[in-house]
This record gives structure tokens, C-alpha cells and sequence, in this order.
């Protein structure tokens, strides 16, 4: 009986400490937040993009706000096979700064929350599974394809307090012509 307290009260307490590391960026703006980023970091601690670890490039992303503040997210990925499209629809949550998603991937709804930003340079988001809140990855956007280094080392040492190893912590190399520059 006495073990099982503790047992809860253990769970609890664990719980707890993750939320209060990665509480959404207080006063979250969704207007402020919109435009264009740059993904200039990324922890991403799964054995099955290891081998994608040094091909990795700075994806670009476009955030648009809608009325009912979901979001459309639209990014850019230079990959071996060129340079790829993709879309996400983000749906908002009762909490400003986090969304949900349905990954067709992974065939689950995960959540997204951006924990810090100051909208005209950085943010830092986290997305993970849902019901189990296991933390998939972190990454780090830039509103510039290149970031100050304190930026970076700050968002380092955010993916080394959330376990991420130090070799699964990148930071890529701008993408060249990704998306195509208009031409004519
Ligand atoms: C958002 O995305 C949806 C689905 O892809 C699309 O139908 C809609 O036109 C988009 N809205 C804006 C404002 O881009
Ligand atoms: C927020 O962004 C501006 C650049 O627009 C920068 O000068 C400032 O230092 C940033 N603030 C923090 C806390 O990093």
C-alpha cells in the first residue's frame, strides 16, 4: 500500500517536472509568430535517421496564421531527391503555443509546442507524441538561414536537458536553392 503512494507520488512529481520544462512561451502570438523561419537545428534521436544525420540541410518553412488560429505550415526540404514540398495543417489547442497534428507518417496525432521565441529572430519547438508525451524532437528556427551562437548553444544545452545525446543534436548546413529561386 505504502509503495504504491510513493509509486504515485514518484509519477506524479515526474510529470510535473517535464511539463515545467516545456511549458509553451508565455503570451504566445500567433501573429508575431508568422511568416517565414528556417530550421537551423534539429535533435532528433532516432536510430532510423541516423544514416540521414550528415545529409541534412536547412529546411525553410512558411507559417501561415488562419482566422481560426490554426495554422498551415509549409516546408521546403532539400533532400538527395531534390528539393521537396510538404504541407501540415496545425490545429490550435486551449493552449496558446501548442497545436496538435495527425501524422499520415506515423498514423497518430502528435502535439507541437513552441516553448521559446522572440518572434523576430528565434523559437525553439518541441513536438511529441501526445498520449505518452515522449519527446520526439526539438527543434531550433531562425528567421535567418544562419542563427547567433549563443542562440545555438542555448538551444544545445535545451535538447541535452531533454536526453538527447550530443551526437544526435545538429545543426545543418544552409540548403542551396531550396525552394528554387523564381527565375524570369
Ligand atoms: C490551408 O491549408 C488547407 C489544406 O491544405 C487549404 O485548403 C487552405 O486553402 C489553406 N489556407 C491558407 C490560408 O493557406
Ligand atoms: C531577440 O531578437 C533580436 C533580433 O531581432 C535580438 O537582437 C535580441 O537579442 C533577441 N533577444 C534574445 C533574448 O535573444
Amino acid at each position: 500500500m505504502r509503495t504504491t503512494v510513493v509509486a504515485v507520488v514518484m509519477v506524479m512529481l515526474c510529470v510535473m517536472m517535464v511539463d515545467a520544462d516545456t511549458k509553451p512561451q508565455r503570451e504566445f502570438s500567433l501573429q508575431r509568430f508568422a511568416g517565414t523561419w528556417y530550421r537551423v537545428g534539429l535533435a532528433y534521436d532516432s536510430e532510423r535517421f541516423v544514416p540521414f544525420r550528415d545529409k541534412l540541410k536547412v529546411s525553410q518553412g512558411l507559417v501561415t496564421a488562419l482566422p481560426n488560429g490554426n495554422v498551415n505550415l509549409t516546408m521546403w526540404d532539400a533532400t538527395p531527391l531534390g528539393c521537396q514540398k510538404k504541407t501540415y495543417h496545425y490545429e490550435k489547442t486551449n493552449v496558446a503555443g501548442q497545436f496538435t497534428y495527425f501524422s499520415t507518417r506515423h498514423n497518430m496525432v502528435k502535439d507541437i509546442t513552441v516553448v521559446d521565441t522572440n518572434y523576430s529572430e528565434y523559437a525553439v519547438v518541441l513536438k511529441h507524441k501526445v498520449y505518452n508525451r515522449e519527446y520526439t524532437q526539438v527543434a531550433l528556427y531562425g528567421r535567418t538561414q544562419t542563427v547567433r551562437i549563443d542562440v545555438i548553444n542555448k538551444f544545445k544545452a535545451f535538447a541535452l536537458s531533454q536526453g538527447f545525446p550530443r551526437e544526435a543534436i545538429l545543426t545543418p548546413p544552409p540548403a542551396e536553392n531550396c525552394p528554387a529561386a523564381r527565375s524570369g
